[in-house]
């Protein structure tokens, strides 16, 4: 089962609708060492295009890739009739003369997903990161190959910012029926003695970031529900003062007997008020 923010991280993609959607990294759970030095997973457009209704007809999604340049910012993936490029990796310099079609997938109906639960399954997993992912760059064999004249995914450049864009083909008209947002700019690895250990991603999910500031202020809740004990606490000892004075009393008697006549500085802790005795525990806490 994996994480509920990793659960949370792929739902984003699926809340917003189509066109203003901006391809995503993968989520950490299913990619750690994402981008590499060539390759950067992206989750799929998955329930993004069919979000509001099923989509009617046969369709493919297309993955666009662009160098993220200034003079190429906002660049088109279509021409004046809607048909979408097929430029090749090779005839924009990998991508940056203009974008170029690394890879195109059917799209899984958005309520026939596999379930995340079996991604811890082996056997299943790869079927399952495939269903949810693609990875730019995966293909090392095609550019070297002469005889290959389809769609290419070769190795991307280390240390490029890249952008990527999901297109929706109507299959039976054979143009772009959607597009999403070109996505924010995502830089590959650099070569670093270190990059083969070093499997953090340069970018953290949202999800990640949340669990990171609930964990950080985590003190500071303990602090605070210590605070709301002691002047509970202290209202209690106002309040009835027969029993818990009593108690107090045992309490403050018994502690010296335990740890011996040793421990002077304990002692006179235990005897304070019961602010001191708070102050005592909050320093203990901050050590
Ligand atoms: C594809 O185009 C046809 C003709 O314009 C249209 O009827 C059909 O709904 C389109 N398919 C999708 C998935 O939008
Ligand atoms: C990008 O191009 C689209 C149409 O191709 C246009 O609607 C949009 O405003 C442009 N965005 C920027 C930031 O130029
Ligand atoms: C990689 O490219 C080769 C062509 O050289 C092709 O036969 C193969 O199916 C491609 N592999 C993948 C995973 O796309």
């Amino acid at each position: 089962m994996p994480p509920l923010w990793a659960l949370l991280a792929l739902g984003c993609l699926r809340l917003g609708l189509g066109v203003n959607l901006k391809p995503q990294l993968a989520s950490v759970t299913f990619a750690t060492n994402n981008p590499t030095l060539t390759t950067v997973a992206l989750e799929k457009p998955l329930c993004v295009f069919d979000s509001l209704a099923a989509l009617d007809g046969p369709c493919e999604v297309y993955l666009y890739v662009l160098v993220d340049l200034a003079s190429s910012r906002n660049a088109s993936v279509q021409d004046a009739t809607e048909t979408p490029l097929s430029s090749t990796f090779q005839q924009t310099e990998g991508g940056r003369t203009g974008p170029y079609k690394a890879a195109a997938f059917d799209l899984t109906p958005c309520g026939d997903l596999p379930s995340l639960d079996a991604v811890g399954d082996v056997a299943r997993a790869s079927e399952i990161l495939d269903a949810y992912l693609v990875r730019v760059g995966a293909n090392v064999t095609c550019l070297s190959d002469p005889n290959f004249h389809g769609l290419c995914n070769p190795p991307l450049s280390g240390a490029t910012e890249y952008r990527f864009k999901y297109v929706l083909l109507n299959m039976s008209t054979g143009l772009v029926q959607d597009q999403t947002l070109w996505s924010d700019p995502i830089r590959t690895n650099r070569l670093t003695p270190y990059s083969a250990i070093d499997t953090w991603p340069g970018r953290r999910s949202g999800g990640m970031i949340v669990i990171t500031s609930i964990l950080g202020s985590l003190p500071f809740f303990l602090l605070l529900a210590f605070a709301g004990a002691i002047v509970l606490s202290l209202l209690d000892v106002g309040g009835s003062d027969g029993e818990t004075t009593h108690d107090s009393q045992i309490t403050q008697e018994a502690v010296p007997k335990s740890l011996g006549t040793s421990e002077p500085a304990y002692t006179s802790v235990n005897r304070g008020p019961p602010l001191d005795r708070a102050e005592a525990y909050a320093t203990k806490l901050q050590d």
